[in-house]
């Protein structure tokens, strides 16, 4: 497996799309899925987002990166019909999407997954897979589960997700409850789950938070190979690494606006995106004082595993 050596058409086009683009925060993009216009969102005194102008280009995978707290999750929030706006615009495939109910936005092919997985644990994999499609549906929730008389249609449905479950290497676990996967999977669980509506863009919140390194490049894996087929990601990540491995295009939110766009490989040295860091306390790298400490910390607990060892 070279793929990473050797650029596909695929993202060859998404870079060439990016190559002349002004690094600037609302920068206008060759072929826009998404343009998003002035959406504001308050939480009483607190404005947890105000982006002015941000277009998702067509086609790339394009992170969202920011401080904790930078209203990354919000803003997912009101384009998905998960929250409501205080105000703002913004359009997918040139539809107006203000408003529209959270499974109307899924429908139209604008779909995500969550920060904190979702997977109903009391449900098995299928089940939760076809869920996803009613859902996404705007169908009953019994409707999913019980046998009805839309054979033809479940029957397609339920084909669907065996495909995707195959592809996402969790066919093994068709049966078993979702509560009984490792986060990793439900991650994947929730991933495959977001494409049972074939959509056109593909909005990840944290995807790799929380997964252990063996499932992480499985992930990465998988982001890459929406690209493959076509669609559109926007993620929202925290590790540096990542993003430089599979991002197009990198947006930078901080304090609720967008604060800088440009390649992974240079946006963490744009002085706007190191001073939105440093100002933010909770992704700034560690001092000294504390890299000691957590040192000293470390220490301490193998010397006592050393100890209870060697007492036995
Ligand atoms: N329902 C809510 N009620 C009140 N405040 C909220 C609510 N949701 C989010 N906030 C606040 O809005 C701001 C943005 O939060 P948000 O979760 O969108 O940030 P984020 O960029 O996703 O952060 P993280 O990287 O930690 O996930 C924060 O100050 C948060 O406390
Ligand atoms: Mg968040």
């Amino acid at each position: 497996m070279h793929a990473e050596t050797k650029p596909t058409d695929h993202k060859a086009a998404a870079l060439a799309a990016f190559k002349d683009l002004q690094r600037e925060p609302g920068v206008t993009k060759p072929d826009p899925i998404l343009v998003v216009d002035n959406v504001v969102r308050r939480f009483g005194g607190l404005t947890a987002v105000d982006v002015k102008h941000v277009e998702i280009q067509r086609g790339s995978i394009t992170a969202l990166i920011g401080p904790n707290g930078a209203g990354k999750t919000t803003f997912f929030n009101q384009l998905t019909g998960f929250d409501t706006a205080d105000a703002g615009e913004w359009t997918f495939n040139g539809s107006r999407m203000n408003g529209v109910a959270a499974h109307k936005v899924a429908r139209s092919g604008m779909v995500r997954t969550f920060q904190l997985t979702k997977a109903l644990s009391k449900l098995t994999v299928i089940e939760n897979m076809r869920l996803g499609a009613q859902n996404q549906k705007g169908e009953s929730f019994f409707r999913a589960l019980l046998p009805s008389s839309w054979r033809a249609q479940e029957d397609e449905i339920t084909a669907r997700a065996d495909e995707l479950l195959a592809r996402f290497k969790l066919d093994a676990k068709r049966e078993d409850f979702a509560g009984s996967l490792s986060g990793g999977q439900r991650k994947l669980l929730e991933m495959a789950r977001a494409l049972m509506v074939r959509p056109e863009l593909v909005m990840l919140d944290e995807p790799m938070a929380g997964v252990n390194p063996a499932l992480t490049q499985s992930l990465l894996g998988h982001v890459k190979d929406l690209r493959e087929q076509g669609m559109t990601v926007l993620f929202v990540e925290h590790d540096m690494d990542m993003v430089r491995d599979i991002s197009d295009w990198v947006i930078v939110m901080a304090q609720g606006t967008v604060i800088a766009e440009g390649p992974p490989d240079t946006i963490m040295s744009d002085a706007r995106v190191i001073d939105a860091y440093l100002g933010a306390h909770h992704d700034a790298p560690l001092s000294e004082e504390e890299l000691e400490e957590q040192l000293q910390e470390a220490e301490a607990a193998l010397e006592a595993e050393v100890e209870e060892e060697a007492g036995k």
